[in-house]
């Protein structure tokens, strides 16, 4: 069976476990350069990942890429308005045609129906770069970052403040794999998706929706983040006041554990969704989570491709 990596649960809490674990262990057998010296048994040396982007990116173009050389392969990148996927050639053939050339696709896009499409049709692993619907990756690197600073998954209290988009499904959809709570802050008519948050309910997991922002963030350990207006989605004025009393400031800081890590995927919008005396102090984890883009990857891709 071929390996897709579309959601948390294609892996299931107990292979995540298992790449926290890898992670942490790859990580600490590096030193911090040369950034792209193979790791020594070099697992995918060989292997060529194809990354196909229909949306912007920093952070997961260049941890994939990375990741592939610290793995022993390469990575390439298809920019979509530049191939025939941008001129109308279908998913299908798309994926016919990478399946016979490289050994696992990532893409980036807007549509989740696509990326399903993709892997329909795909002989090759298929890894969510990024759908309107959900974020995996970005999460398997939030939970490093966690689990990195000490904090036990099973109980963990996670608050997520502002719009309930694809990072924040995939935020709830690990709290029914790794049992953890989740209490989200948000106004009325930007919750999450539904059936995220009872996939999560009916694995054990208790994901609580709340207006109020002291409540959501009352107690937590880690407060989360992103920003209010994802890429391609609508915005203006009315939507920005309407998340203005979710900002992460230090006042909402303050009524979280006095413990609590702040955790932003990035890129940030400073002075709206978190100040920049939070994303800046001491609280604040997110470049560790940025740089655990490119460890926690690394156990993705030896996942997808059968070696771990
Ligand atoms: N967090 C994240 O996915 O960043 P990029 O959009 O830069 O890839
Ligand atoms: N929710 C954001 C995440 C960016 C990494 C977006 O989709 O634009």
């Amino acid at each position: 069976m071929t390996r897709h990596f579309l959601s948390l649960s294609d892996a299931g809490g107990d292979t995540i476990a298992a790449m926290l674990n890898d992670a942490i262990d790859r990580k600490a057998a590096r030193k911090d350069w040369p950034k792209a010296r193979p790791d020594a048994d070099a697992p995918l040396a060989g292997h060529v990942l194809a990354m196909i982007f229909e949306k912007n990116s920093t952070r997961t173009r260049v941890s994939f890429d990375m990741a592939m050389r610290q793995l022993g392969g390469s990575a390439l990148i298809m920019e979509a308005g530049s191939t025939q996927l941008g001129r109308g050639e279908t998913v299908a053939d798309t994926a016919r045609v990478l399946s016979r050339m490289v050994d696992a696709i990532m893409i980036r896009t807007d549509d989740h129906a696509k990326i399903e499409e993709l892997a329909h049709y795909a002989e090759v692993p298929v890894i969510n770069g990024l759908t309107d619907l959900s974020h995996p990756c970005q999460i398997v690197a939030d939970l490093l970052t966690v689990v990195e600073r000490g904090f036990a998954l099973p109980g963990l209290q996670v608050a997520w403040l502002g719009d309930g988009n694809n990072v924040a499904n995939s935020l709830i959809e690990a709290a029914g794999q790794m049992k953890f709570t989740v209490r989200i802050g948000g106004p009325a008519g930007y919750e999450p998706n539904a059936g995220f948050i009872e996939q999560a309910r009916a694995a054990g997991a208790e994901v609580i929706l709340t207006q109020d922002p002291a409540e959501a963030v009352k107690g937590a350990q880690v407060v989360v983040t992103d920003t209010w207006v994802s890429m391609g989605q609508p915005g203006g004025e009315k939507h920005v006041a309407a998340m203005q009393p979710y900002q992460v400031n230090a006042a909402l800081m303050a009524q979280a554990d006095p413990r609590a890590m702040f955790l932003h995927c990035l890129p940030a919008h400073r002075e709206e969704e978190v100040t920049n005396e939070v994303i800046d102090g001491p609280q604040s984890a997110v470049w560790d989570e940025a740089e655990n883009r490119l460890h926690s990857q690394k156990s993705v891709l030896l996942w997808a491709l059968g070696k771990l």
